[in-house]
């Protein structure tokens, strides 16, 4: 058997934990990532038969009986995961029951998953409904998004489209829009049942006063995503209080999409 400490998921979920505590989306524990693996991922590197612990859930989520999920613990500091990636972080299988997590490696200090398993795990159901390659579940709290929250309109379409206005590739990079959710207790299957509604239709997912969800096929595309909403957000507070001489018209924003062949979402632009 191979350390899995040498597994590109554990190395590349090491780095992009790293990445995101160095862009200041995660203060203290604030954040939290799941990864959708496959079992064979795990040959040559762990006994899928020798489950070490049984961690409840507390909800249910039959599609996902029998699937492989490598997820940050809760309370782990982010800025620390590097440094201790076996305590920090978890590997386990749904239950067949689909009501446990069957812990196969990690959590070394009697830790478990991240107290957001029911919006992660929710929104792996939601987003493999719309797309069979999705991998990612992301949420971390960027500051200017999270500042945005308390001063924008939170209409989903009037936030998409503020976003779009502040940076030309925006509506390259989401053209489906960002979701918003208005501010709810987290932690709780209320707010994972929330989520994972609004994941059906795009792959961000704004939590009002908290922070960020997004989606996507790998560490690159969901961080890609916050990256990229978070610089808008900024721009978006940096002018906020200042005049505005001109801005991305709709008639640009058409143009984008003929240029790039995308389709923004529909009604979204005039
Ligand atoms: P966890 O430490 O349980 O992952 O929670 C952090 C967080 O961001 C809650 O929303
Ligand atoms: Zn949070």
């Amino acid at each position: 058997m191979r350390s899995i400490l040498e597994a590109p998921y554990i190395t590349e979920l090491v780095r992009t934990c790293s990445a995101m505590y160095a862009q200041g989306w995660d203060e203290r524990n604030g954040g939290n990532i799941s990864i959708l693996l496959d079992e064979a991922d795990l040959k040559g590197y762990l006994d899928v038969t020798k489950v070490l612990r049984r961690i409840p859930v507390g909800f249910k989520e039959p599609s996902l009986k029998g699937r492989y999920f490598l997820v940050t613990g809760t309370g782990k500091y982010f800025r620390n995961i590097e440094v201790d990636p076996a305590a920090s972080l978890g590997i386990f299988r749904i239950a067949d029951d689909a009501e446990a997590a069957e812990l196969l490696w990690g959590y070394t200090d009697g830790g478990s998953f991240t107290s957001e398993l029911p919006a992660h795990l929710m929104s792996h159901a939601a987003r493999l409904s719309v797309d069979p390659d999705n991998r990612v579940v992301m949420h971390c709290h960027p500051d200017n998004l999270l500042a945005m929250t308390y001063v924008h309109d939170l209409d989903e379409r009037a936030f998409t489209r503020t976003l779009w206005q502040m940076e030309t590739e925006c509506i390259m990079v989401f053209p489906e829009g960002i979701n918003v959710l208005p501010w709810m207790p987290c932690g709780t299957n209320e707010i994972g049942e929330a989520t994972a509604d609004k994941m059906k239709t795009a792959r961000l997912v704004v939590w009002a006063q908290h922070g960020i969800y997004s989606a996507g096929k790998d560490l690159d595309e969901t961080f890609g995503l916050i990256e990229t909403v978070e610089k808008a957000a900024r721009i978006y507070m940096m002018t906020a209080n200042l005049k505005i001489r001109q801005t991305l018209t709709d008639a640009d924003l058409h143009q984008m999409e003929e240029r790039f062949g995308i389709r923004a979402r529909e009604g979204y632009l005039d």
